[in-house]
């Protein structure tokens, strides 16, 4: 398509009318030059196309399709393979429904394990979290189908959604918040992103060009279009000009007309319309020049793709005295509705319609198991129902080992409002310890989005943590619970002991339109392993039906320069007798003066499959971003010189071997000197010391011979800690007379003129 000519030819009612969608899931075909309307759809976890032109958060029916695990739950999988082979999966669906773009993934951090959609996202880690959401918009654009990361940017709760403004520290912003979106953009090419509904520092996102067109575009290279999420839009014309190019669902024509009326007035750049104009019809076109007309899926084939998936998902907690795998020959008690109705997907934008779902008890049906089932609970109640717990209880007697299947009620958690504790409900927690008082053999199967307190945790012998796991569930479950598949997920967030221990739990939701996420960086673990506090279960951790060893940690130098890459390897073993898979994960630790920093950050990570007694040796290159922090002062990424060490662990909490690698800085960072730069900052760069000398002496009354000796008072060591924390202009009130302003000012530029010569 030729684009300008395309452009030239259209009115400015025509262009204006293209910058918002015809409907909830289209936009607007342009009938004068036969530019067609295209559809996109919710995802990311299943296709959610829906054949009314209305809808909102899934209140009406979507297509029959498949459900696959949710992001809470593929984020455990750690495995980039798998994602794409799900993302390809969800394209080819979308080609088959031609739809265009499926809306996602959702790349926002886990802040808080309240937040309602964190069954969306993949990670309370940006490193984790780009991975994944990477190898899905991967999978899913090489079916040419687009996707579109949301929620840009810092979207980590639904209270107040549409109102609520994020206010957030440059550096949080730059290392936790958007490193993620960051990521994607960079390695992947989306071809959208939605902006988020919240205000950022302030302002609305979706009029944000900080955001929308400076980072995102300017700095990273986005070239694709910015949608605004359904109803973010505050005031359009603005919108445009900060770089939003589409308004989703449709205005009714409210909002063109702004655009029209502010073309014709001046206030709006016509040029800042044709630029959005060109970015959509490119969109269209991408899609539609290369549609697969013949197209088809195979909805038995996704179905048992979202079983493989969960299965390589799920997250084994506990196994204490090797209570898991189930024995065939064991009389077992199945306990709870969920494992005849499970809980395997959240509610709203992402909800999709099943067209088939699984359960254990139908997966165990006609295997030849001694099985009692009983309700235990009821799914609609939080109160305990006692008829209930004494079926269960008498089920449990009878029986070698009861698993439970617990978890979050579908109104526990969902788009549109956040949690509100961080409990199971009431009838669920006496179910289990009750059970305990008759059966000490307890495993207890979790459906959830987010962490849930466990206050039976060191009673029960197994907990299997299957997230939110898609369609069929029933049939990963089983197949876990049997040993058929060895478990292999990791957890993609901590589970803290208790709500009160989560960093933002003072400052979640905000107040009124205000939320300060003022523990800045140490969002997750980096703030748990740094203030080295008791959790449930670490970041990254999950247990195997088998063992792994690791040994021979090597890195490729022990002295680099701030801009060097580093390679580290890592030998694992299987040591067990079942093949499993190891996610071998790899920490920094970074030298501890200097600013605040998490005790240690997860730089790299690798999925490895090992046979029984097999070996493998497992490597990963490490850039200068994994030893860099975002540095306000010169807002950009820095390194800063010092002792780092390499970390290789199977979980935050369980590191295995360390190495120490030393950096040396490439070049120094730019610094002005001025009366109120202290001596300590000073005397740590020896370019200058021959500047700095004569004002420090004449600060510590070097010279003169009357110089007051340390006392009592004043020992040295406080001489020299005052000195340090004291600003050049002291030297006037406390020095030997020396220094006037006038001479200081000389001082200051000499020293500068050497730094700026380095
Ligand atoms: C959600 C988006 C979703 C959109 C369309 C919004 O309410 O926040 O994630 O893609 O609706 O359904």
């Amino acid at each position: 398509m030729d684009y300008n000519k395309v452009i030239s030819a259209m009115t400015l009612e025509e262009k204006a009318s293209l910058c918002s969608g015809r409907d909830f899931w289209h936009t607007k075909a342009v009938k004068s030059q036969k530019i067609p309307e295209i559809m996109v759809s919710d995802g990311p976890n299943g296709l959610r196309k829906n054949p009314s032109a209305e809808d909102h958060a899934g209140s009406f029916d979507s297509i029959k399709a498949v459900c696959f695990p949710n992001a809470c739950a593929t984020g455990a999988s750690f495995d980039r393979a798998l994602l794409t082979k799900m993302g390809k999966a969800l394209g080819t669906e979308c080609q088959a429904e031609n739809v265009s773009t499926m809306l996602g993934p959702g790349m926002n951090i886990k802040r808080s394990p309240l937040c309602g959609r964190n069954f969306e996202y993949f990670s309370e880690d940006p490193l984790l979290a780009t991975e994944m959401g990477t190898a899905l918009v991967k999978g899913v654009q090489s079916r040419n189908i687009g996707t579109s990361l949301k929620h840009f940017a810092v979207n980590n709760q639904e209270t107040r959604r549409l109102t609520v403004s994020a206010e957030v520290s440059e550096r949080a912003m730059r290392e936790i918040y958007l490193a993620a979106f960051e990521g994607a953009v960079k390695n992947a090419k989306p071809w959208t992103v939605m902006c988020s509904y919240n205000r950022i520092n302030g302002l609305h996102a979706s009029e944000n060009k900080t955001y929308l067109t400076d980072i995102l575009r300017d700095e990273w290279g986005f070239d694709g279009i910015v949608v605004s999420d359904w109803g973010a839009v505050n005031d359009r014309v603005k919108g445009l000009s900060a770089g939003l190019d589409l308004e989703m669902p449709g205005c009714f024509g409210t909002n063109d007309r702004l655009i029209v009326e502010a073309v014709n007035n001046g206030s709006l750049p016509e040029k800042t319309l044709d630029r959005a104009v060109e970015r959509i019809l490119r969109w269209i076109d991408r899609y539609t020049s290369k549609r697969s007309k013949d197209a088809k899926w195979d909805k038995e084939a996704d179905h048992e793709l979202a079983g493989k998936i969960e299965e390589e998902s799920a997250v084994l907690l506990k196994n204490e005295d090797g209570i898991l795998p189930l024995d065939k020959n064991d009389a077992i008690a199945v306990i709870g509705r969920y494992a005849k109705t499970p809980r395997y997907q959240g509610g709203g934008s992402a909800h999709i319609t099943s067209f088939k779902t699984s359960s254990f008890m139908e997966a165990a049906k006609g295997k030849g198991h001694e099985i009692y089932y009983a309700d235990g609970y009821d799914l609609d109640k939080e109160e305990v129902d006692r008829s209930l717990i004494t079926k269960a209880v008498n089920a449990a007697k009878k029986s070698d080992v009861a698993v439970i299947f617990a978890g979050l009620p579908e109104n526990f958690e969902s788009e549109g409002y956040d949690r509100s504790h961080m409990r199971l409900p009431e009838n669920q927690n006496v179910l289990i310890s009750e059970v305990l008082n008759v059966q000490p053999n307890v495993i207890v199967v979790l459906h959830n989005g987010s962490p849930v307190e466990m206050p039976w945790v060191k009673d029960v012998k197994g907990i299997f943590e299957m997230y939110l796991g898609g369609q069929n569930v029933g049939t990963a479950t089983y197949n876990l619970l049997f040993g058929k598949v060895n478990p292999s997920g990791r957890l993609p967030e901590t589970f803290p002991l208790k709500l009160e221990d989560n960093p933002s739990y003072l400052n979640f939701p905000g107040h009124a339109d205000k939320v300060e996420y003022a523990e800045g960086v140490f969002v997750g673990y980096r703030y748990y392993d740094t203030k080295k506090m008791e959790v449930l279960f670490p970041f990254g951790h999950g247990l195997s039906y088998t063992t792994f060893k690791y040994s021979n940690l090597k890195v490729s130098k022990r002295k680099i320069k701030s801009r060097d890459p580093l390679t580290v390897s890592v030998d694992v073993t299987n040591i067990g007798r079942m093949a499993g898979k190891e996610v071998v994960q790899i920490y920094v630790a970074p030298p501890c003066d200097g600013v605040p920093r998490p005790v240690h950050e997860l730089r790299a990570f690798d999925k490895v499959s090992l046979r029984a007694g097999e070996t493998k040796t497992v490597t990963f290159e490490l850039t200068s971003r994994a030893f860099a922090y975002w540095d306000t002062s010169i807002h950009d990424w820095y390194v800063a010189p010092g002792e780092y060490t390499i970390e290789a662990g199977s979980s935050s909490r369980d590191i295995k071997f360390t190495k120490k690698i030393s950096i040396e800085e490439t070049s120094r960072r730019p610094m002005t000197i001025t009366e109120n730069t202290c001596f300590g900052d000073l005397l740590k760069i020896p370019e200058i010391a021959g500047e700095l000398r004569p004002v420090v002496n004449s600060y510590l009354h070097k010279e003169k011979k009357d110089r007051p000796k340390s006392s009592e008072a004043i020992s040295e060591k406080m001489e020299q800690e005052m000195l340090g924390f004291s600003p050049l202009r002291s030297v006037i009130s406390f020095g030997d007379g020396e220094y006037d302003h006038e001479k200081l000012a000389k001082a200051i530029k000499a020293m500068q003129n050497k730094l700026d010569k380095k």
